[in-house]
């Protein structure tokens, strides 16, 4: 019987969200593009996948805080002769202090690739999928996206810009057989505090399960939904962020994200 399996580009895919959205890629019979920069865990995550679901994967081992490696991923796609029916942008880093004593050059890789290759990899990708008139954009946001964050300034920046350009490009997509989400989940139990040097945050205190928050984005995804935010109590804060004084969440945000 030939195969009718539809491939899924994931980005962030050697750790946290990004290989729980692998695997459940998998388990529905999709093949896999999987793209981080550590190839090491990348392959590993493939080699089990493979045996495990029978699938199709691809390791590109790739830095998306530079511009070319994004334009060559999106080349290597297209030679290899795939086509992305899935694109999940979820590859995304933060990072935790007042501004003006932060790195300033990793602060803008954050921009680069939390901001820009999010939109440079949708860019490349969303043609093909318009003329197939078929294809699902999942994009990591964040309930962060929600409010301004004193001490993760650029980070809350950065998923705010995630929000909206998701939220507007869904929009644009009405009609055309392509969906955009955007999944914007909490404090969730990943590499991200570690990485972001913030164990000890309060924010960090009680984090979801990632298993549970990927399978919420990928439903969301699938179903065509434009926002998505995972857990009830999450849920309850969006609301009431909506209707809160900015005073009040900058407050709040502050407290919470203080190292
Ligand atoms: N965990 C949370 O509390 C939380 C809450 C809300 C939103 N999010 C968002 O969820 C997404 C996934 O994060 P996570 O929580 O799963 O964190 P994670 O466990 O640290 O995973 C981050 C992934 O991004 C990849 N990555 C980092 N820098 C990269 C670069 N320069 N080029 C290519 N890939 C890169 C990492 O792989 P390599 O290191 O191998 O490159 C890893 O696969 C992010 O967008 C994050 O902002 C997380």
């Amino acid at each position: 019987m030939p195969r009718t399996a539809q491939t899924a580009l994931v980005t962030g895919a050697s750790a946290g969200l990004g290989t729980h959205f692998a695997r459940l890629f998998a388990q529905d019979g999709h093949d896999l593009v999987l793209v981080a920069r550590r190839q090491g865990k990348l392959d590993q995550v493939a080699t089990e996948l493979r045996q495990v679901y029978g699938i199709r994967t691809t390791v590109l081992a790739a830095d998306l805080t530079d511009p070319k490696a994004t334009l060559h991923l999106h080349e290597e796609v297209v030679r290899t002769g795939i086509e992305v029916e899935f694109l999940v942008n979820d590859a995304g880093f933060g990072t935790a202090g007042a501004f003006a004593e932060l790195d300033l050059a990793r602060e803008l890789d954050l921009i680069e690739l939390n901001v820009k290759a999010l939109t440079h990899l949708t860019g490349l990708f969303l043609p093909a999928m318009l003329a197939r008139r078929s294809g699902r954009i999942l994009n990591v946001g964040s309930l962060a996206g929600f409010l301004p964050g004193p001490f993760m300034a650029t980070y809350y920046a950065s998923k705010a810009y995630v929000l909206n350009f998701t939220e507007a490009l869904s929009y644009e997509l009405r009609g055309t057989g392509v969906t955009a989400t955007v999944l914007c989940p909490g404090a969730t139990a990943t590499e991200f505090a570690q990485v972001a040097k913030m164990q000890n945050a309060a924010l960090f205190r009680s984090s979801a399960d990632a298993a549970s928050v990927a399978r919420y984005g990928y439903r969301a995804m699938m179903k065509g939904k434009t926002i998505a935010i995972p857990g009830l109590w999450n849920k309850i804060s969006q609301e009431s962020l909506r209707v809160s004084p900015r005073p009040v969440l900058r407050s709040i945000a502050g407290r919470l994200n203080k190292p």
